[in-house]
């Protein structure tokens, strides 16, 4: 059952076109309509929606934040984001006219089950995205958008996230249609983009050998840290996440602008840092700025690893290592960029001699709180 390979979650990265192809299937039309009526929240409840809140653990919680840089800058929603852990905790302002999305691969994760409990007790619409049917969560929910990634086994989520992350975007395009929108073109365009994602993480998939080769000879590492900015930033979370838990390593993500305000003291000589660089469409401003980041680290001794898009021949000069990736807009980037983190965590840890689809003291599933 595992496709001829070692391990699932090989398999499950390599599914990852099918995952994305299947989550847009029926959903999103080349022509930008799009069909959600299985959500079971009608346009008027999404019409009347004055915030969003986003809820979710772990990787599941960076889909959120991803999310929120698409949600906001599409619908121009606030919308904030929040470990379900701490949500309930802290007598979070809801109402009526917030929507929650609920965001959890399995349906059963107790923390986001008790955020769903709470904020429907306050009377907010929940609206989950989950993968497993008929779990939990979407059960208790208000409303429930599945992403099509079929089963995964590997306790580490790969293409559960990419699905997330696709199902997230139609969420934000389809409020943004509902409501009447500022950027039309620009909608109709991503919904179009959308459409070639598949194809697009298939090209990540069929060069990512040099990934794997980085990955091996970092097999001694003490600590790799992950910068990047706007949806970059949640990549590099993601990245350092995958990392701490199949290869058990120390890792950090940070917020590029962040460096100056601390941990650039953590720099030293051939320190592995892994920066995401965000595409150049519209946003040359963040682009630039990445590209000192770079300058920075590199003068103090980092090995540079830099994911950045095809033909970006600014950041060659400063990397040690270059990865890569299709051109997509920019909001749509982590569906890419972050393929290549699993891949380069996932081989690490295979180089380490550890079990990627049963890493050390995590399940699947976390039902307690
Ligand atoms: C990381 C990972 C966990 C889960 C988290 C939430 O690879 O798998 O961080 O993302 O436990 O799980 P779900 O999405 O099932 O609520």
């Amino acid at each position: 059952e595992k496709g001829g390979y070692d391990y699932f979650m090989l398999k499950e990265i390599v599914e990852q076109p099918r995952a994305v192809a299947d989550t847009l299937l029926g959903r999103a039309g080349l022509d930008g309509t799009l069909t959600l009526d299985e959500m079971r929240l009608s346009p008027e409840d999404l019409r009347d929606v004055t915030k969003i809140v986003i809820i979710a653990c772990g990787t599941s919680y960076h889909a959120g934040l991803i999310a929120k840089y698409a949600i906001e800058h599409w619908c121009r929603i606030p919308c904030e984001v929040e470990v379900a852990s701490e949500f309930r905790y802290r007598d979070p302002i809801l109402d009526p006219t917030t929507l929650v999305i609920a965001i959890s691969q399995s349906g059963e994760s107790m923390d986001t089950l008790m955020a769903v409990r709470y904020a429907r007790e306050q009377r907010s619409r929940v609206l989950a995205i989950c993968n497993v049917n008929g779990s939990t969560i979407p059960r208790e929910a208000d409303g429930v958008l599945y992403t099509h990634a079929g089963p995964e086994v590997g306790v580490a989520a790969t293409k559960t996230f990419l699905t997330q992350l696709v199902a997230c975007y139609l969420i934000g395009l389809y409020l943004a249609q509902v409501r009447g929108y500022k950027y039309g073109d620009e909608i109709n365009a991503v919904i179009a983009q959308l459409a070639a994602m598949p194809d697009k993480v298939e090209r990540v998939l069929d060069t990512v050998e040099p990934v794997r080769e980085l990955a091996r000879s970092l097999a001694d590492a003490h600590c790799v840290l992950f910068l990047g900015r706007h949806v970059g930033y949640p990549v590099a979370l993601e990245g350092a996440l995958k990392l701490k838990e199949l290869a058990y390593m120390h890792a950090e993500a940070f917020a590029a602008g962040e460096l100056k305000h601390g941990p650039i003291a953590l720099i030293e000589q051939d320190l592995p840092v892994v920066v995401v660089v965000p595409s150049r469409e519209g946003r040359s401003v963040l682009h630039d700025k990445i590209v000192s980041n770079i300058q920075e680290i590199r003068a103090r001794g980092a090995r540079t690893i830099v994911i950045a898009e095809e033909g970006d021949d600014t950041v060659a000069p400063f990397a040690d290592t270059l990865i890569s990736i299709p051109r997509v807009p920019t909001l749509l980037q982590p569906v890419v960029a972050s393929v290549p983190l699993q891949v380069f965590a996932c081989e690490l840890a295979l180089a380490k001699g550890n079990d990627v689809d049963q890493p050390r003291n995590l399940a699947k599933s976390v039902t307690v709180e």
